[in-house]
């Protein structure tokens, strides 16, 4: 049987940093709030880049790091909910920036938990022997769909995009597990992208005491599917939306004392489906998390939509 683990991951932000005093001088806000209620000190900013600079940009660096030509890959998935094209997808922009010949390539919208959904998708294709090499992608430019004169999202959002490049293996060493995803359909008017130029919105506070009560469960499932007590996981890298939603479902879920939380959320603000490669890229690169070592990834808010799945580090 075959499965799929992660060879490399890669990332980019852009260079422009956004303080939280540069935001209070743009609304009525300031650095006490934004760092008590949601824990960011600072956000990047994309100015010229494009969505697909972004997300070449992160391709490029995982694929040098797992020693893949783009030839070799066969499909790439991009999750985004901050495409302004329709056609050419995001996806198929990229492996054309690449120069990937012929890969299967899809855009997926399942908004802040893409990334765990696109990971899961490309693992599935593998697993079916409908590709051998892939690239998933996270990437937005959130920034495009930010009211810059709301301050309950524009102190929130950010741009950014990180990648992974997954190949196929036997059964016995596989580094993606088993996905626990879902939706609540009656909760999906809790963020909203809408409107000609769109824009977004959500109810704080409803995916707030939804990510607070519901994610340790479902979270703990994936560990379960996977063979594994949470206290045996090395890291966990859960959407990176709110610092005191990452503690909270951390605290719930009983994992060792010297396990690895993502807090990226401090540094990069809310970057949607780039959020989890994006934090987990930079816990590989700078040697928190190590090969082979077992990270609980978990995504969750539009749609209200939820995935999550344990990897294993490259
Ligand atoms: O990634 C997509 C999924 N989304 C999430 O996971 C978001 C989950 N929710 C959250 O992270 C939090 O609910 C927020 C960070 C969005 C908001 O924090 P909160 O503690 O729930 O604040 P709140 O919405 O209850 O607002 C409290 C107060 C309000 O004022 P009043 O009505 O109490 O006078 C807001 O108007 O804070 C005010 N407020 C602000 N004050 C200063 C809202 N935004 C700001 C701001 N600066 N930027």
């Amino acid at each position: 049987m075959t499965a799929s683990r992660i060879v490399a991951l890669g990332h980019y932000q852009p260079p422009k940093i956004l303080t939280n005093d540069d935001l209070s001088a743009m609304v009525d806000t300031d650095d006490q709030w934004i760092r008590s209620r949601v824990g960011i000190r600072a956000r990047h900013i994309a100015e010229d880049e494009t969505l697909v600079d972004l997300a070449t940009s992160a391709a490029q660096k995982a694929l040098a790091r797992a020693g893949v030509t783009p030839d070799q890959i066969d499909l790439v998935a991009v999750a985004t909910c901050t495409a302004l094209e329709r056609s050419p997808n995001t996806a198929a922009a990229v492996a054309a920036r690449l120069g990937i010949p012929t890969p299967a390539a899809y855009d997926l919208n399942t908004v802040c938990s893409g990334f765990s959904y696109a990971l899961a998708t490309a693992d599935h294709a593998i697993r079916a022997g409908a590709a051998t090499r892939a690239l998933v992608i996270g990437a937005e430019r959130m920034s495009d769909i930010v009211d810059w004169t709301d301050r309950t999202t524009c102190v929130i959002f950010a741009d950014g995009a990180g990648a992974a490049v997954l190949e196929a293996v036997p059964d016995d060493r596989a580094g993606i597990g088993p996905v626990v995803w879902g939706s609540d359909p009656e909760k999906n008017e809790a963020v909203v992208i809408s409107g000609w130029q769109p824009i977004i919105s959500q109810q704080g506070q409803t995916v707030f005491r939804w990510a607070t009560t519901q994610v340790a469960p479902l979270a703990r499932q994936a560990c379960e599917k996977a063979g594994l007590d949470p206290s045996e996981l090395r890291g966990f890298v859960a959407h990176q939306a709110n610092l005191r939603i990452i503690d909270a479902i951390a605290g719930k879920l009983g994992l060792a004392e010297d396990a690895v939380i993502a807090r990226d959320v401090i540094e990069s603000g809310n970057t949607s489906a780039a959020s989890i490669p994006l934090a987990l890229s930079k816990l590989v690169e700078r040697g928190e998390l190590h090969s082979g070592d077992p990270v609980l990834l978990f995504g969750f808010g539009g749609g209200l939509a939820w995935a999550g799945q344990v990897v294993r580090c490259p």
